[in-house]
């Protein structure tokens, strides 16, 4: 059976159209990432007066906070043009090559997934980031010779939701990196106005309320409820988003008030109850609810650790007081006996 999941990191072609309906084109538009954006402005501005192109940037953090936006918005400000790719789309370092050339002075292009590039690919972009040339090599054997060529000056923009995955050589070629953050309560909910507003959706105050709390801090996420509560609306009332309504939607989906769904519980619930909260190791807890390592890593378990329902010990991940008491359910005494610096804190 598979289940959905509202925090899925897949996007299928419906959400992509949705996604692109309601993503924000200008730097004044992105809602949130005070700090980011600040950086940006400046980076973006600072550019523009020298007429030069901006520095490669990387961006980093969990899924659908914004990474892909704000590579589109910084082309956009610098009225360049764009370029998408993919680290695992980009198979051979011909391919990168090929791409590179192709691009003007000033031009972006965008690798998502960056740490998932390959070792020959990467070794091309080193010299295209750094000096903007390509080393070609020609012919093989002891008659091989390579040549350098120069391509124009473009802005490569990386992102990833595993900043830690990144080889420190290819780190170390972003002028500019910055982590995006979970977004507040009141951002979401400009979030959800915003977006139901061009969907032209009508929400009551107190619905997107309900929405933002329950998006898990991902404006992705957020999009996501606010679709399923209009679906909601229609077939049970007359279209309008009611706070009962949307919290209709939401039981229906089984999101609990925290934004949990009935996956994040179940793991919650397998460490307390067969491992007494922990601590227990990655694999463990993925085959708990048979999900791949990284879904667990890059999805489920930051949240978790953001809303302070999981801690992470050195030998593996732990329930905090709050997720047993989320769950309804009372740690044994033994727990906290042995762990008296986690339950402290
Ligand atoms: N600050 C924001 N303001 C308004 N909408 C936003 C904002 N950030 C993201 N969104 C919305 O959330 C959706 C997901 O954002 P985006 O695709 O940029 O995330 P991402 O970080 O690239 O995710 P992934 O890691 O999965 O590629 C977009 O459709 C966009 O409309
Ligand atoms: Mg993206």
């Amino acid at each position: 059976m598979t289940i959905e999941r509202i925090s899925s990191a897949q996007v299928d072609e419906e959400e992509r159209t949705l996604e692109s309906t309601v993503r924000p084109r200008r730097l004044d538009e992105f809602a949130g990432q005070e700090r980011v954006k600040e950086n940006l402005a400046i980076l973006i501005d600072a550019a523009r007066h020298r007429d030069e192109p901006v520095d490669h940037i990387l961006l980093y953090g969990p899924p659908g906070l914004g990474k892909t936006t704000l590579a589109n918005i910084v082309a956009a400000e610098m009225g360049a043009q764009i370029r998408t790719t993919s680290g695992p789309a980009i198979e051979r370092a011909g391919d990168l090559a090929a791409v590179l050339t192709s691009l003007g002075k000033g031009d972006v292009l965008f690798i998502d997934e960056v740490h998932r590039l390959s070792h020959a690919v990467e070794e091309i972009l080193y010299p295209a980031m750094e000096d903007f040339a390509l080393d070609v090599v020609l012919g093989k054997g002891p008659g091989a010779r390579s040549v350098r060529l120069q391509i124009e000056h473009v802005t490569v923009i990386g992102a990833t939701t595993r900043v830690g995955s990144i080889t420190g050589p290819l780190r170390d070629r972003f002028g500019a990196t910055y982590r995006l953050d979970y977004y507040t309560q009141a951002e979401l909910e400009h979030i959800v106005r915003r977006s139901a507003e061009i969907l032209g959706i009508e929400v009551e105050p107190q619905a997107a309320t309900i929405i933002a709390t329950r998006s898990r801090g991902t404006p992705r996420i957020a999009n996501r409820l606010l679709k399923r509560v209009r679906d909601f609306a229609q077939v049970r009332g007359d279209g309008r988003a009611t706070a009962e309504l949307a919290n209709g939607a939401l039981q229906l989906l089984e999101i609990d008030a925290l934004g949990l769904d009935a996956l994040d519980r179940q793991l919650m619930r397998a460490m307390a109850e067969h491992h007494a909260g922990g601590p227990v190791g990655l694999q463990t807890m993925a085959a708990t609810i048979s999900e791949p390592v990284e879904t667990l890593e890059d999805v489920i378990e930051p949240y978790l650790m953001q809303i302070g329902l999981l801690a992470r010990t050195s030998r593996g991940r732990q329930l905090t007081p709050s997720a047993w008491s989320h769950l309804g359910l009372t740690p044994p005494a033994s727990v906290q006996a042995m762990q008296p610096g986690l339950f402290d804190a």
